[in-house]
């Protein structure tokens, strides 16, 4: 097989053969397809797009292009759940415990913080002497202990993905729905789920901007999902502002242990109860009615926060930060952001919310950089909050005083306030399954 006909083939909009897609992605990761038929073939791909069954294709010949890790050895049942990525987006730290103190098994492997978007493994690590390179006996002997890890990832999974990535990225093929699906499925493949929950957001601190691309993600993913033997639901969930009160990697943990208590902010709570849900009804464990009721329960008897207490501990965390979660606020400089006039909060732009979090020390510009752990941001106002002249909108926070001025420009473009209220939005906007 000659990838020039395949390439042709894509060019001219046919659908290809499990064969082609499959001679593609070994091809190309043996390095026999050079970058620059590749990225003609990917703009093929964005113009003519490609089938439910070729994106099936793609997903299955991803997933097996590396290791592919096998979570048969743990008995019960396993649901995974993955955000398509946000800013404040603690909710793997909440669900998890709670999941687990209800008998579900959490393998979760999570990955850092990429570009604006946190990352779980960063906020975890943030937790002094908590370690996330968990080889793959620990990871499955802390699950088969405590019911729950949750660990960076340490094997070699979805190559095929990394590689193709980093080729959208420079060829301006990242935004196809196919391309996209494809991409989050392998690695969910290849870490060992065959059920999950995605948790979609679509909005300004989100990949989809709308919530009608979002909606076409989610269906997308399940119907691929359904060819690839992985059950797959989905949350649309509304991105337009920061989630929760806090960002930053401690300030999360902080509001992530509040949450654990019932202290949480409302929206945070919201979606975390609708991911949770969702999850245990897709285990087939419990009803949706039922499921809130075991979510309450497990947050007002403690049990979720003794899980993720348990979690930290058997990861060498201290948890001493978890019994007295105000030694996670320690930054040794803060800024007040002020309201410069009255009204309504009517845009909050999560994107660069997340870049001005970023800019304070909270996340990295290179893959070198060494992240702050104690920088982020607070909010005190959220869409909607009408404000009076000098109000506090948010305290930034920060080890190094001199990265204040470019963070304060950032939230200067980020945040506006109109004259008119601004009707609040739901956090949940949609289920797909
Ligand atoms: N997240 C991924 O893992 N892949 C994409 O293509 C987009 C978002």
């Amino acid at each position: 097989m000659h990838f020039i006909d395949l390439l042709n083939k894509k060019k001219r909009g046919l659908a290809l053969s499990t064969e082609e897609i499959n001679c593609f992605v070994e091809g190309y990761c043996q390095g026999h397809i050079p970058d620059y038929q590749v990225s003609a073939f990917l703009m093929a791909i964005y113009f003519q797009g490609m089938t439910v069954q070729e994106t099936a294709d793609l997903t299955l010949a991803m997933a097996n292009s590396g290791d592919r890790v096998d979570l048969s050895s743990i008995p019960g049942v396993k649901v995974d759940k993955h955000s398509t990525g946000g800013v404040g987006d603690k909710t793997s730290l909440i669900i998890s415990p709670i999941l687990a103190a209800l008998g579900i098994k959490l393998a979760k492997m999570s990955g850092r913080g990429l570009g604006h978007t946190g990352g779980t493994v960063d906020k975890l690590e943030s937790i002094p002497g908590l370690k996330t390179d968990l080889s793959l006996e620990e990871f499955f002997g802390q699950v088969k202990d405590i019911g729950l890890a949750i660990a960076g990832q340490t094997a070699n999974l979805a190559p095929a993905d990394k590689k193709l990535y980093a080729l959208r990225d420079v060829t301006a093929t990242v935004d196809n729905m196919s391309l996209i699906a494809a991409s989050i499925l392998s690695k969910k493949i290849a870490a060992g789920s065959d059920r999950v929950v995605f948790d979609v957001k679509c909005g300004s601190g989100a990949f989809m901007k709308t919530e009608e691309e979002a909606k076409e993600l989610a269906i997308l993913m399940r119907d691929i999902g359904a060819k690839s033997g992985l059950a797959v639901h989905s949350i649309v969930s509304d991105m337009n502002q920061p989630l929760g009160r806090m960002v930053g990697n401690r300030l999360e943990v902080y509001e992530s242990i509040e949450t654990l208590k019932g202290r949480g902010p409302e929206d945070l709570k919201e979606l975390c109860f609708a991911l949770a849900g969702e999850m245990l009804v897709l285990s087939g464990m419990y009803t949706e009615v039922q499921a809130e009721e075991k979510i309450s329960e497990v947050i007002v008897n403690g049990a979720a926060l003794e899980k993720f207490r348990d979690m930290v501990a058997a990861q060498g965390g201290d948890v001493a930060y978890i019994d007295e979660p105000e030694r996670l606020l320690q930054a040794g400089e803060k800024y007040e952001f002020l309201a410069e006039k009255a009204g309504y909060v009517t845009k909050m732009d999560s994107e660069a919310i997340g870049t001005a979090s970023l800019l304070l020390g909270a996340g990295r510009r290179t893959l070198d950089d060494v992240i702050d752990f104690d920088a982020g941001l607070i909010f005190e106002k959220k869409l909607g909050d009408q404000v009076e002249k000098g109000d506090l909108i948010c305290t930034l926070y920060s080890n190094d005083r001199a990265l204040f001025s470019e963070a304060i420009e950032r939230l200067k473009g980020a945040i506006e306030l109109g004259e008119l209220a601004y009707r609040k939005k739901n956090i949940v906007l949609a289920r797909i399954c």
